[in-house]
């Protein structure tokens, strides 16, 4: 059963699920990827966001409204070479105005796809065209930048693999793509987004998991078959903590850059929202049993994800594949330290600090719950906020990021990658870069980039709520 259960104690969640449908049968249906092998000279594509009704749930329930690219939820899966040019028409069939934001892609900053930042909003009936060329290969997202929180929370979201120019052998690949959902008995998306309470705590998380769109049952598994593995977190909030009963995921790549192969710290792959870790997983399962992916994140409300489901036959190959692990580099610059120009990045508000619920004591925002050194940008992107700091270009830069809250928050920075160097002091294992870095309740984390990207750079938590509550700000590279 893919749905969390709410019908054990809950504790302080138990608030947020009442009325919510709870008993959805499961699905058996293999998830695979969009096997297509990309084309050469670049990928040129259409996506239109409008409204749609999907299959998410079990037969016996009504399709879901959602927003959705090209009517089917989540959006397609792009897959493009690295280094080879993409272009996108994003036409607007939504009755308010988009853009789509290239999550974790190192582009141009008009390519961005921040409204009133980078670009203006794309009006309805109105079409915008994106096109960059990805330096990096890796496991990126797209996703809509404008009225976020119910544009991503009602779908406007998929993957954009960009493939590596010599991919690592295995012997299939698999994407992941995860969303939460809080839906109704009638399996209809809850209203009530921005709810205060939530949004000044963990954010609107739901009551049913979905792996590429649909509740799903089983994966059908192989015993001896190397699988790559990507997943990406696209929910609006919900965390997750994956565990992969009787296997030893090994991650190679986290949001969108290589690491060090390694196993996860306590076997359980961590992902905020907007987090991506690829996966090397080795069916050493037994051929006839099927073993469970387990999301245990928050206390109490543990559910089992998916189940990988093992054929009968015979292990395809006697002792797991050798071949190996680590991906090819992506030319991302490396920061120097020595001269790096250090920023201390504050994260502030939420419940239990002085800030509360809707304070609003500080800077622009209202009603702000959140702040960043004291200001509270809210909303997608404001025009005429003042950046945080200005960095020249080509220098390196050192993210100093406290979080002062009782709350997690996945903080992505647009248009660079960088260095994951510590927590806490402690120094970062496994050489770990990325566009996100997850930040626990009164961490303090650093991370290092070159600013190399000219332009105003989004820097703030993908919590949704958390985001246009305020934990927001800009980085001007000039
Ligand atoms: Cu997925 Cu501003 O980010
Ligand atoms: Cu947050």
């Amino acid at each position: 059963m893919p749905l969390i259960s709410s019908s054990s104690a809950l504790g302080r969640r138990q608030f947020l699920q009442a009325g919510v449908a709870c008993t959805v049968a499961a699905l058996s249906r293999p998830v695979l990827a969009d096997e297509k092998a990309p084309a050469d000279d670049g990928l040129t594509t259409t996506l239109h966001a409008g409204n749609a009704q999907v299959r998410m749930v079990g037969e016996e329930y009504p399709k879901t409204e959602v927003w959705a690219y090209n009517g089917i939820e989540p959006g397609p899966v792009l897959r493009i070479r690295q280094g080879t040019p993409f272009r996108a028409t994003v036409e607007n069939g939504l009755a308010e105005g988009t853009t789509v934001h290239w999550h974790g892609i190192r582009l141009p900053n008009a390519m961005d796809g921040v409204p009133d930042l980078t670009q203006k909003s794309i009006a309805p009936g109105g079409r915008f065209e994106y096109a960059f060329t990805p330096p990096d290969a890796g496991t990126f997202w797209y996703h809509s930048h404008d009225d976020s929180l119910i544009q991503m929370g009602r779908g406007l979201a998929g993957a954009l693999i960009v493939g590596e120019a010599e991919p690592p052998q295995v012997d299939r690949e698999l994407l992941w793509t995860i969303q939460d959902w809080r839906l109704s008995r009638d399996a209809q998306i809850a209203p009530g987004f921005n709810n205060r309470m939530e949004a000044a705590m963990d954010g609107r998380v739901g009551n049913t998991a979905t792996i590429n769109g649909r509740v799903t049952g089983t994966v059908r598994v192989r015993a001896g078959e190397r699988i790559r593995l990507r997943l990406l977190n696209a929910a609006i909030a919900r965390i997750m903590a994956l565990r992969f009963e009787g296997h030893r995921p090994v991650i190679i790549a986290l949001n969108g850059q290589p690491c060090e192969p390694h196993e996860p710290n306590d076997g359980r792959i961590l992902l905020g929202p907007a987090m991506r870790a690829d996966v090397m997983l080795d069916m050493q399962g037994e051929p006839g049993r099927s073993y469970r992916v387990i999301d245990d994140f928050y206390d109490r409300l543990a559910y089992t994800l998916v189940r990988l489901e093992y054929d009968k036959a015979a292990p395809t190959r006697p002792h797991p594949s050798d071949a190996p692990l680590r991906l090819p580099p992506n030319p991302v610059p490396r920061p120097d330290l020595k001269t790096a120009s250090v920023h201390e990045v504050q994260l502030q508000g939420g419940m239990m600090s002085g800030m509360g619920m809707g304070g609003g004591m500080m800077g622009m925002g209202g009603n702000a719950a959140w702040a960043i050194n004291g200001q509270s940008m809210t909303g997608d992107g404001s025009p005429g906020m003042p950046p945080l700091f200005e960095i020249a270009r080509g220098r390196s830069c050192i993210l100093d990021m406290r979080n002062d809250t009782a709350w997690w928050h996945p903080m992505p920075l647009h248009g660079h990658s960088f260095q994951v160097l510590d927590r806490d002091g402690k120094p970062e294992p496994h050489d770990v870069w990325g566009d996100t870095v997850l930040l626990r309740p009164r961490e303090r984390v650093r991370v290092a980039f070159v600013a190399d990207n000219p332009g105003d750079w989004m820097l703030h938590c993908h919590v949704m709520e958390h985001q246009v509550g305020g934990l927001m700000t800009i980085i001007r590279v000039a």
